[in-house]
């Protein structure tokens, strides 16, 4: 069997990108992935996606893998173009893994995310999308309020500074992002308490590993407690070193299973699939709130997922195993568009001269089947 792991190798491109540590960290997941997959006839080979280019595309048209693992997270260092991957690949009729392209979209678009949210009845913080500064005069949510990139994760652009308490630094936090980030801001209902995550594995059935907690050390006992971009990212900083990550034990087993009822909810919400975190605050008072969506986690050996994995008996190598099965049933069984019934009854489809990026494209991939078959 052949897979291409696909990452984006983006992170020496801006000089000055907030998001660096974050975009490098998926070489090494690729470097890992391969590692794990590739023995007896599995060939894993990482492919980077490099700066904008798309010569990617035409490699894996030629190279046909049975299987796409993709780590991408970013293209030209921008996570918008994290999207574009997915169409890229079902255009190229490559099953691949993880999340299709309008989940990670809605993802990454954390106010539409929401409102999908909030219109299924998953608890999420009540919010709004401040696009200039001038809104937050009149903005009418209770404070503390905490103030993120409305297009971004991996605490790209969170600091202390995001939470906010009045009107004055809640515009200084709204200036910050609109300038840093040419993106809109996402203002927040800021959720005291417990950070649980509810990493997710598997289609059907879908099964939560055990949950970890964020345990907020020393440092922030004058400070909110959140993960700020140095607490996630760097190593050295004393946000990273007072944010241990630790299993999550909890006695109530009913506020446990409230947990993955909501997190499960809302990764259905956004159409999820395979693998991905949900992230929850949990008041005192034992009420969750969705505050992040991840699909695609990262899924470094020492990260979150694959620590959550190991605590349920999946090692590095039979996670990565367990994915590139859960990927290839759920390819099969739904089957890819292209090769939808025809005739009565059918879906319609565009009009053939529409489809030109389609066309033959399973006549081609079968002569590369034969010619790969034919090499060995
Ligand atoms: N509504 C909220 N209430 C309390 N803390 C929050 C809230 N939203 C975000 N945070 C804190 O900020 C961190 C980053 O926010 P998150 O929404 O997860 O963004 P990202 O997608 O960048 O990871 C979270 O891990 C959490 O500690
Ligand atoms: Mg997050």
């Amino acid at each position: 069997m052949h897979i291409a792991i696909l990452y984006n190798r983006d992170h020496e491109l801006l000089e000055d990108d907030p998001g660096r540590e974050a975009r490098e960290d998926v070489t090494r997941v690729a470097s890992a992935l391969s590692e794990a997959l590739s023995h007896g006839d599995v060939h894993a080979e990482p492919l980077a996606v490099e700066g904008a280019g798309l010569e990617f595309v035409d490699l894996l048209a030629r190279m046909q893998p049975d299987l796409v693992i993709n780590l991408c997270e970013s293209v030209a260092a921008d996570a918008r173009g994290e999207m574009v991957i997915p169409c890229l690949l079902d255009m190229l009729g490559l099953p691949y893994t993880g999340s299709p392209a309008l989940s990670l979209g809605l993802a990454l678009h954390k106010d539409k995310a929401k409102e999908l949210l909030k219109a299924r009845g998953v608890s999420t913080p009540g919010f709004a999308r401040l696009d200039r500064v001038e809104d937050v005069a009149t903005l009418e949510l209770p404070f503390p309020l905490i103030v993120k990139p409305a297009r971004e994760d991996a605490s790209v652009g969170i600091t202390s500074d995001s939470v906010v308490h009045d009107r004055a630094s809640l515009g200084r936090a709204v200036e910050a992002v609109l300038r840093t980030f040419h993106q809109p801001a996402l203002v927040e209902q800021f959720i005291p308490g417990r950070e649980i995550y509810v990493p997710l594995l598997g289609n059907h059935p879908r099964r939560a590993l055990p949950l970890t907690e964020i345990r907020f050390g020393k440092l922030f006992e004058d400070r909110p407690n959140i993960v700020t971009y140095a607490a996630k990212w760097e190593s050295n900083s004393p946000d990273y070193q007072n944010t241990p990550t630790a299993p999550c034990l909890l006695e109530d087993a009913a506020l446990e299973a409230r947990l993955v009822r909501t997190a499960m909810d809302a990764f259905a919400a956004l159409e999820c699939q395979d693998y991905g975190r949900v992230d929850l605050r949990v008041t005192p008072e034992g009420v969750p709130y969705v505050i992040d969506i991840n699909p695609n986690c990262d899924l470094h050996p020492e990260a979150g997922f694959a620590k959550a994995a190991r605590a349920a008996g999946l090692d590095y190598s039979a996670l990565a195993t367990r994915l590139v099965e859960i990927a290839l049933e759920r390819a099969h069984a739904h089957g890819h568009p292209t090769a939808r019934r025809k005739g009565p009854g059918a879906p319609r489809l565009p009009d053939p001269s529409n489809r030109n990026v389609l066309a033959g494209r399973n006549g081609s991939r079968d002569r590369a089947r034969r010619a790969r078959a034919s090499a060995e």
